[in-house]
């Protein structure tokens, strides 16, 4: 493992994103549970697909379920009754599995979408039979799920680059930028003369990593550019990159240089910001 300059603790972090990542759309969560826990529910509409998180009273992860979807663009819900009826299939695959009802749950939305897009989030949330307590900006969610208190996140979505910035604990910063994996998926299908479906199976396909990269690398420097000059007081560091767009070997080397400043990236890191969503599920303190 390599030490990094960070209170976060990933080794921590990747641990429990690799144990949830083993019972993610699986028939058996991390641990059973009992009638009287507390549980924490986390949702988070995606560009990509719906994400729900279910974490114990102490923040371990527990089960997730989560189905791909285009029923957001650009972190907004444009279409309302298909994310409803992904949300209960979810809810209800969820309470099979653990056997409990889940009461509750919290949602998230980019940071600077509005207070209309929170409204629609809480309402898909509602009508899914929620009730929803909080609904936060997404990368802030991912850096609680880190632990972060100060640093760096971008989160690196189907539709949208997340940055926020972390000082003893406050967020200096946050905003958001619409690049994200699609952008490197509607590049691919440009350069290879394929549909945007073809080039999203190509971009996944891992035996075509290399030649994938080569293709897309100026997305990549473009999210770092992004990243470098969007912050207007100062990229603190650690950088914490998480997200799916991230998932090639070579991001995090190509993000780095082009930030000038190092950067690291958990294990399945598209599970962050739906695990941190949860983490606000609980009673006012
Ligand atoms: N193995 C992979 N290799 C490359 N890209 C991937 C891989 N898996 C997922 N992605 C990309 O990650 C993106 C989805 O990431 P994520 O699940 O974090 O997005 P989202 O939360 O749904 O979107 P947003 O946060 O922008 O609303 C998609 O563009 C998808 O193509
Ligand atoms: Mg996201």
């Amino acid at each position: 493992m390599m030490t990094i300059k960070t209170q976060v603790d990933l080794k921590q972090v990747n641990q429990q994103l690799q144990a949830f990542a083993t019972v993610v759309n699986g028939n058996h969560p991390i641990r059973e549970v009992t009638a009287d826990e507390q549980l924490r529910v986390g949702v988070d509409l995606g560009t990509s697909s719906i994400v729900l998180t279910v974490l114990d009273e102490q923040n371990q992860p527990l089960y997730g379920a989560f189905e791909y979807d285009n029923a957001v663009r650009d972190g907004i819900v444009v279409n309302f009754i298909e994310s409803v009826q992904i949300l209960k299939r979810l809810k209800q695959k969820a309470e099979d599995v653990l056997g409990v009802t889940l009461t509750t749950a919290c949602g998230a939305v980019p940071p600077g979408t509005g207070h209309g897009s929170a409204k629609i989030v809480t309402n898909v949330i509602e009508s899914a039979e929620f009730e929803c307590r909080e609904i936060v900006d997404e990368p802030t969610a991912a850096a609680q799920f880190l632990h972060m208190q100060d640093g760096t996140v971008v989160d690196i979505g189907g539709g949208t680059t997340g940055i926020s910035v972390f000082e003893h604990g406050h967020l200096n910063e946050v905003l958001d930028e619409a690049t994200g994996g699609f952008h490197m998926t509607l590049v691919l299908a440009g350069y290879h003369h394929v549909d945007s479906a073809e080039a999203e199976l190509m971009k996944r396909d891992e035996s075509k990593e290399g030649e994938v990269f080569a293709v897309i690398r100026p997305v990549v420097e473009k999210m770092a550019m992004i990243t470098k000059t969007a912050v207007t007081t100062e990229v603190k560091q650690p950088v914490i990159v998480v997200g799916g767009a991230i998932n090639f070997k070579q991001f995090i080397p190509t993000f780095s240089k082009t930030l000038t400043l190092p950067a690291y990236k958990p294990d399945f890191p598209q599970f962050v910001t739906p695990l941190g969503i949860a983490m606000y599920d609980h009673e006012p303190e």
